[in-house]
């Protein structure tokens, strides 16, 4: 069976000796059904020529970023685009250097630069080149970036030594492609996920807000970003890092986020409600500082916008998916939100419970839908999140849904 029927990838070649089983990598690719495009820096062609590519390839090879025919086409944009999995093998130590540093001098590392597609390099290198600190620093933060690693493997090198820095063999290398595809299971899919708490001003220093992490609506935004989705993250106040790759909307308020959701949410294929949206907000915003008197205080609150019960009423609403957060009653709770917000499916959490839910790191969900559910016991929301995932594309399937944007491309 070919397992990679129709899928793009973008072969990246880059100085190495290890170029010469390029040739080969790409005629096993496309054994396995994917089409292949080329991209040589200007030392792979040292090693070996654009011309043997692009007879194995059957298609033009691409050497120059700025080519005076191609590049009036935007043949970087269009190549970014074209691609479901951009893979650099080999992978130099230069041209890691070159990625871990964001830098666009040539065709590839533009490419890059510009693709939503997942990027995976497979080093090759003299063993001490590997070892070298700086080597293995821009490696981490390659990883941190998202990028993933294919290799390298240990063994005999051109050079004479015996080390790790080896590229893998092409039929481990198509393997581990195969392998990238198969947990590709939300590619074609926009994801919507809200995260984190929302501000409701009083005056210009005081605010109401509660205690979201936004830990649950990052992890589910870089799972479901792993899993190959296109993902938007609009996000609340919080105090985390960005998600590689994932495009990040930050928002103060209720207001804010439900204007941020409703005008991205025509294209979206499935919404995942974990912010943790403040319910009400003062009626008056006072535009000084409220001087403080011995006089108690009363503040009059008015309900802040439901932005999940808004998003499931469309008339044609993404699948939706929200959160609920008790301290108890919890399923009986939840099953009444489901109903109530005609959500496609409710993850609901304990508050309040030592270690998990707001502001942990872990947490436990009971996941509700209308025909059934499935409790998923305390893990790393991290972890969580992957689970929570796969049950939500098994639902969503189950219900006929088709996703906006799947186009047989992975
Ligand atoms: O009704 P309750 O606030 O308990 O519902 C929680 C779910 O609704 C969460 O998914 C939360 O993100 C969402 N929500 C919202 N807008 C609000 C309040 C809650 O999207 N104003």
């Amino acid at each position: 069976m070919n397992t990679l029927t129709d899928k793009h990838i973008l072969l990246g070649i880059t100085g190495s000796i290890a170029a010469y089983k390029s040739a080969d990598l790409v005629r096993r690719l496309r054994e396995q059904g994917a089409q292949v495009q080329v991209i040589m820096t200007a030392a792979a062609t040292a090693f070996i020529t654009p011309l043997t590519l692009q007879s194995i390839s059957g298609q033009p090879v691409y050497t120059q970023l700025l080519d005076a025919v191609t590049e009036s086409a935007m043949e970087h944009i269009e190549l970014a685009r074209w691609a479901d999995m951009v893979l650099i093998a080999p992978a130099s130590a230069d041209f890691l250097a070159k990625l871990a540093g964001g830098h666009a001098d040539d065709l590839l590392s533009t490419v890059c630069l510009a693709t939503n597609a997942p990027i995976v390099v497979a080093p090759a290198m003299n063993s001490f080149m590997w070892q070298a600190p700086a080597t293995q620093e821009n490696c981490q933060r390659l990883q941190q970036y998202g990028i993933k690693f294919f290799g390298p493997a240990t063994g005999s090198q051109a050079c004479g030594e015996v080390g790790k820095g080896r590229l893998l063999e092409p039929n481990e290398l198509v393997d581990q492609v195969q392998e990238v595809f198969q947990t590709q299971f939300l590619a074609g899919y926009h994801v919507l996920v809200t995260a984190g708490p929302t501000r409701e001003d009083i005056d210009p220093v005081r605010f109401i807000s509660n205690r979201s992490s936004g830990r649950m609506g990052y992890a589910i935004a870089q799972s479901a970003k792993m899993a190959g989705a296109q993902v938007t993250l609009i996000s609340g106040p919080v105090a985390l890092p960005p998600v590689a790759g994932v495009q990040l909307i930050s928002v103060y308020s209720a207001q804010d986020m439900l204007t941020a959701v409703m005008t991205r949410i025509a294209t979206v294929d499935i919404f995942i409600a974990a912010a943790a949206v403040a319910d009400y907000r003062p009626s008056q915003l006072f535009s000084h500082k409220i001087k403080k008197y011995d006089a108690d205080w009363q503040i009059t609150l008015e309900r802040t916008p439901d932005i999940l019960a808004t998003v499931a009423a469309l008339p044609h609403p993404p699948f939706t998916v929200g959160f609920a957060a008790e301290t108890d009653n919890l399923l009986e709770y939840a099953r009444e939100k489901l109903q109530q917000k005609q959500l496609n499916m409710i993850a609901a959490n304990w508050v309040g419970v030592a270690g998990i839910g707001f502001d942990s790191e872990k947490n436990a969900l009971n996941v509700l839908w209308a025909e059934g559910g499935i409790e998923l016991p305390c893990a790393a929301k991290t972890e969580l999140a992957g689970q929570l995932l796969e049950i939500i594309i098994q639902q969503y399937q189950q219900n006929g849904y088709l996703p906006h944007q799947k186009s047989g491309s992975y």
